[in-house]
């Protein structure tokens, strides 16, 4: 023991562990395994097998587990469907209560949870205690709230029904709390899937369900591994699959879910910029960063793994930072004066560690505090790497653990560039004392959330979640709501099958016939670029009516016409900067000008086969439509949620760049219209595919777009076979969201192909809308789909 003296001298921290005897005495309780948690029952598995959980920390076994078979996960599917009809109907108030005793129940064992937390994960104690676990009580009341008034609030959505839930290991309770606290709040019944590392307070969750009187089947855990998960994904009774975790499993999850008609969100990785302008308040920056980084080991999501520092205060920042690294002290999580814990698991160690020296190979330069490190257990110092390439592995690479990457920029422009240079886009933190600056170069980032002067702040009022490769959908606030709902239009769609030209008595349309022959004559062009276009392969197809007559001759579009109009939408950004009266404008210019011109389309539909008084209806709906979202463009618009500590966050809603749109044959004009229309009136700029059976209304369109002041490169039209322009847009890397319209078969292709990019997707499955009807094919559900939100959040005060 050090004398009072000595202690006095060296000023170092005594050790301040907490007590962790009731959630031992808990674990001893079961100490033959835990079972799942199935119809409001602890059921053992039909397997046999099960899986050991490790306190990383101490090296230590904590529990066993069961590993969920597909037995297991289908009895647990059968009694959420069972339980669904109840909980849905009940009315909102009443599932609001259950919410909130929910809350009321973890707020009871607000320091068990933590301390269980924290013995399952490795995170200090102090992290568990002071943010994880409060929030998790802060999302069940903020969601007892939405339960209270989803139906005034939402009229017109029901539950989606029952939802398959799959979390990681980073923050094992409070991801339960962001899936599991909306999806009741909206009526829906769960069957969720912990992370095998940690889940161990999910269990402890279930009995909370149990104390909170929560009907039996409401909520399901079955423990397991990736195996466990890929049965939920696969159940067919599932309706929705909400997914947090690595990108790679995001993208199999989206490939296995294609075209099952599973609602779908996915929250997976990122490398989020961390910008420090000059002007910075340095020292506020400096704790930034350990906030960013240090923060849960840096097994963080949204961490700011990537310091992007201007360049004249870049040794003095950095020199600073340095210095704040030696103070932090990294041991046991269960000391309440530890900055740092332990990383999950061996597994996840080893993989920091070799890219660590993969960078270190890549010539960076590694700094890393100089602090003891436990003897047993998986720790790793706080670490950066300075003077990196941009295009370097540590650079790119999600490391998932407390290791930064640090590099210069010169002006703002540089900064931005920078900070977009990643197939990422789930987060960025901005430091300024300039506010102009700071909200300029937070409109400009490709991320879905943005903290400027603070970091890593979370809140069960806004939203989270990605851009690009880091998912799409969003957890938390009235924008995480919408995942959990389905609109009522929707549900009276016909099925697949016998759905096709419901609207319009139309028959259905044949695929495209090739004529083999290159034609000269009368081709209706392609429209890229804002010029017509032939097409690349010189070929076309014959346009029949639907009597069999020949109509013409369309250009039929290959992967050569859609890289090129993909080309000429990314270059049209412009347009998604414009003020959105400036759109609006030209939405009612393009209204105007097909009003002028109705006649030569009335004409052009009843030479496809439609009466005169189905294609007046259909070009008069179409001019209705146009108006409709030339007066949405500038009121579709965003919200300042109100958080909890002194922030201003603002969620606006913004284009997601290049949409590729399939367009139906139902109504091949107002299809067309009723697609492309929201889609530009929100900013985006788009490449579109007129039904292949009668693009001629489309096409004629150009003539509209040219008169109208739309400018070059905002609409392009492709035309050609359907299904395969769709899986090229599907694949491509610059088209940002995609639309589908036609075969159930066609829309699961194009699903299964946007799992490379990741690409948002919103397909028919097969079902036709009926055009005409504005409740199916107008509204708020499409300004929805043409937008992503971005939750920026401003502090205020000294
Ligand atoms: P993971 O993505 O494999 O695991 C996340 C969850 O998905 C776990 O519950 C796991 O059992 C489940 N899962 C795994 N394979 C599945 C499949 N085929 N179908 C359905 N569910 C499946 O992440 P892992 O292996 O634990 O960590 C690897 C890397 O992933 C980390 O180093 C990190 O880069 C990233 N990661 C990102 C997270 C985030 O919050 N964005 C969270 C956890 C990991």
């Amino acid at each position: 023991m050090p004398t009072v003296k000595e202690i006095l001298q060296t000023m170092d921290y005594g050790p301040a562990p907490e007590a962790d005897n009731h959630v031992t005495a808990w674990l001893a309780s079961h100490e033959k395994g835990f079972k799942h948690f199935i119809g409001g029952s602890f059921v053992a598995s039909k397997g046999k097998d099960t899986f050991e959980v490790v306190n990383p920390a101490r090296d230590t076994l904590l529990a066993k587990v069961a590993a969920g078979t597909a037995e297991d996960v289908d009895a647990a599917v059968k009694a959420a469907r069972k339980a669904f009809p109840a909980w849905s109907a009940l009315p909102g108030h009443e599932r609001a209560r259950y919410l909130y005793a929910i809350a009321r129940h973890i707020q009871k064992r607000e320091r068990f949870l933590s301390v269980l937390e924290t013995l399952d994960n490795g995170k200090p104690i102090r992290e568990s205690r002071d943010i994880d676990i409060p929030l998790v009580a802060r999302h069940f009341y903020h969601h007892a709230g939405w339960a209270e008034l989803v139906e005034t609030e939402f009229a017109g959505y029901g539950p989606v029904g029952v939802c398959g839930q799959i979390i990681p290991w980073n923050f094992p309770l409070l991801m339960l709390a962001w899936k599991i606290a909306p999806a009741l709040a909206a009526g829906n019944t769960v069957v969720l899937k912990p992370a095998e590392f940690t889940p161990l307070t999910a269990l402890a969750f279930a009995e909370i369900c149990r104390e909170a009187g929560l009907p039996d089947g409401v909520v399901n855990i079955v423990t397991g591994d990736g195996a466990t998960g890929a049965a939920l994904v696969a159940h067919p009774d599932v309706d929705k699959i909400a997914f947090t975790g690595s990108t790679e499993v995001g993208r199999l999850i989206r490939q296995a879910t294609a075209g099952s008609g599973k609602k779908l969100s996915l929250e997976l990785g990122g490398k989020s910029p961390f910008i420090v302008y000059e002007d910075a308040d340095l020292d506020g920056a400096v704790e930034g960063v350990v906030d960013a980084i240090w923060f849960n080991q840096g097994q963080v999501c949204c961490a700011g793994s990537r310091l992007l520092i201007q360049e004249g205060i870049a040794e003095r920042f950095l020199g600073k930072l340095r210095r704040r690294m030696e103070t932090l002290r990294v041991g046991d999580p269960l000391d309440k004066s530890v900055d740092m814990g332990a990383i999950v698991a061996p597994v996840q160690l080893q993989r920091i560690q070799a890219l660590v020296k993969k960078g270190e190979e890549e010539g960076g330069t590694l700094w890393q505090a100089d602090c003891a490190l436990p003897a047993k257990g998986n720790f790793f110092p706080p670490s950066i790497f300075i003077d990196v390439e941009p295009s370097s592995t540590v650079s790119e690479v999600e490391i998932f653990g407390p290791v930064a990457v640090a590099m210069t920029f010169r002006t703002p422009d540089e900064a931005v560039q920078l900070a977009n240079h990643t197939r990422y886009g789930l987060a960025a933190s901005i430091w300024s004392e300039n506010i102009n600056r700071a909200l300029d170069t937070a409109a400009r980032m490709k991320a879905g959330v943005v903290w400027v002067n603070s970091t890593n702040l979370f809140d069960a009022a806004a939203g989270f979640g990605g851009y690009r490769e880091s998912g799409f959908g969003r957890e938390g606030g009235r924008e995480g709501l919408y995942e959990y709902l389905k609109p009522d239009w929707e549900k009276s769609l016909p099925a697949a099958e016998d759905s096709k030209a419901a609207a319009l008595g139309v028959a259905p349309a044949e695929a495209p016939a090739v004529t083999g022959l290159p034609s000269i004559d009368r081709t209706a062009k392609l429209f890229v670029g804002g010029k017509q276009a032939r097409p690349d392969s010189g070929y076309s197809y014959t346009v029949k009516s639907t009597a069999g007559a020949t109509l013409g001759q369309a250009g039929l579009g290959n992967r050569k016409d859609i890289r090129n109009a993909v080309e000429a939408a990314t270059k049209a950004g412009g347009w998604g900067a414009a003020t959105a009266h400036n759109r609006a404008q030209v939405l009612y210019y393009i209204a105007e000008n097909l009003s002028a011109r109705a006649a030569e389309f009335e004409q052009r539909l009843v030479s496809y086969g439609h009466s005169a008084k189905a294609a007046k209806a259909e070009v008069e709906k179409a001019v209705r439509r146009i108006f409709y979202y030339a007066a949405q463009a500038d009121k579709y618009d965003g919200r300042v949620h109100s958080t909890r500590s002194r922030n201003v966050t603002l969620a606006m809603n913004e284009p997601f760049g290049v949409v590729g749109i399939l367009c139906p044959d139902e109504a091949p004009l107002l299809g067309f219209v009723s697609l492309v229309l929201p889609a530009i009136a929100m900013g985006n700029r788009v490449v579109v595919v007129p039904s292949p059976a009668f693009p001629l209304a489309a096409t004629d369109f150009y003539q509209i777009l040219e008169t109208s002041d739309v400018p070059a490169g905002v609409i392009n039209i492709v035309t050609g076979a359907r299904d395969e322009l769709a899986k090229t847009l599907a694949e491509h890397d610059d088209v940002d969201a995609l639309w589908y319209h036609g075969s159930k078969s066609g829309a699961a292709s194009a699903e299964k192909a946007s799992a490379g990019n990741l690409k948002a997707t919103w397909t028919n499955q097969g079902r036709a809308i009926d055009w005409l009807r504005d409740a199916q094919a107008q509204g708020a559900d499409y300004l929805r789909h043409a937008t992503q939100v971005k939750n920026i959040w401003v502090p205020y005060g000294e």
